[in-house]
């Protein structure tokens, strides 16, 4: 396929980023963007691209090999369901929806018209994430039994100023946490059941600002996840993994810790630590650096999808297995407000399950 059109829908914080990537590409062009925000008026005419209102108006209009998806989560849906109703193939950034009901059906669609769907959980694409599975995958650190990951940030008031970002589905579990889930399921296992809480005390707003869950894996790994955006911290994978250096400052401290029978791996300083011989707490541990080369990663996954849309790959994560991540980051939060374990069973329905003694 020659050079492939790209509509952005969305042309906000993410949507800036694709475009950016689209224009440093040299198998892809910019074709339009659709946000009926005013300062879009402003990115189009600086990019020169046509600027539609209405994304229904764009889709009609241009002639479009792709499409991103970057508007605020609860529109995801609507958006993908009109490219799938045309036959575009569509990047949506995460989470796919802020309900399960409706990315089930999305992924349905997508998968009854035969048109691929690639779900924007970029850190599938870091080399990091590719050699943290590696390790673990190839038993480096023994059977997994632990994993430890803190998402503890500080967004400044004005991010605030967007008011989906103040009000249920826009808060820090559905934004943030949901990386993290997706990550322990890809490096770790699938989750089988969830128990949490969370607060919304500091900033009281109607999304919660801090959470903390623990997780128990299929595999019987447990996992727990520390969340805040009102902690001022270096301790997040936006700070440590320095994947977009022009927008977070970059600190490459441990954020993440996976502890196996035999050793362990942090990330994203990607320290692998093991014994010589007899392991134990009273004999020397040793510690090593994972060689990686650094890559863009949102390069990275703008190629992938490049190589979906021109029928060369599958999505590395596709609405279904996104829907999985969703369910589970939905647990989460349903979790939170019962105070009682919720199981997460296969077929991506969630119940509340018995109450916490
Ligand atoms: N992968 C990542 O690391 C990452 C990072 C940031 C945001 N995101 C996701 O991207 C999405 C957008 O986040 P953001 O921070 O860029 O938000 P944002 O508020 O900065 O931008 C959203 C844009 O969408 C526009 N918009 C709203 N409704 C629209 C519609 N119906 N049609 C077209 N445009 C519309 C808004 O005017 C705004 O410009 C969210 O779902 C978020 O979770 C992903």
């Amino acid at each position: 396929m020659s050079e492939i059109n790209i509509a952005v829908i969305g042309a906000g914080v993410i949507g800036k980023r694709h475009m950016q990537e689209i224009a440093n590409s040299d198998r892809c062009r910019l074709a339009a963007i659709a946000d009926p925000s005013p300062e879009a008026d402003h990115e189009a005419a600086t990019l020169g691209v046509a600027l539609y209102k209405d994304y229904r108006k764009l889709l009609d209009t241009e002639r479009l090999d792709a499409v991103i998806v970057c508007t605020p989560n609860s529109t995801h849906v609507d958006v993908g369901m009109a490219c799938i109703d045309r036959g575009i193939p569509v990047l949506i950034e995460k989470p796919i929806s802020d309900d399960l009901a409706t990315a089930l059906a999305l992924a349905e669609a997508a998968r009854a018209a035969r048109v691929p769907v690639l779900v924007g959980h970029h850190r599938r694409h870091n080399p990091m994430v590719r050699a943290a599975k590696k390790v673990i995958s190839e038993g480096r650190i023994g059977k997994l039994v632990v994993a430890n990951i803190m998402c503890l940030v500080y967004k400044p008031d004005v991010y605030f100023a967007v008011p989906w970002r103040r009000r249920t589905g826009g808060g820090p579990i559905l934004i943030n946490m949901i990386h993290e889930i997706d990550l322990i399921r890809h490096l770790c296992g699938e989750i089988a059941s969830v128990q949490a809480v969370s607060s919304s005390g500091t900033r009281g707003h109607e999304v919660e600002d801090s959470a903390a869950c623990t997780l128990e894996l299929e595999n019987g790994t447990v996992a727990n996840i520390s969340l805040s955006d009102v902690a001022a911290t270096p301790w997040s994978w936006d700070t440590a993994a320095g994947e977009d250096r022009e927008l977070f400052d970059y600190r490459p401290v441990p954020t993440h810790f996976f502890a196996g029978t035999n050793g362990a791996l942090s990330l994203p300083d990607r320290t692998l630590w093991s014994y010589d011989g007899e392991k134990g707490r009273h004999r020397p541990i040793h510690d090593e650096r994972i060689p990686i080369e650094e890559e863009n990663v949102y390069a990275n996954q703008l190629r992938h999808f490049i190589d979906v849309v021109s029928g060369v790959a599958e999505p590395l994560i596709d609405a279904h297995d996104a829907a999985q991540t969703l369910a589970a980051t939905l647990a989460v939060m349903e979790a939170a407000r019962t105070g009682r374990k919720v199981h997460v069973s296969a077929d991506n329905r969630f119940r509340t399950g018995e109450a916490i003694a």
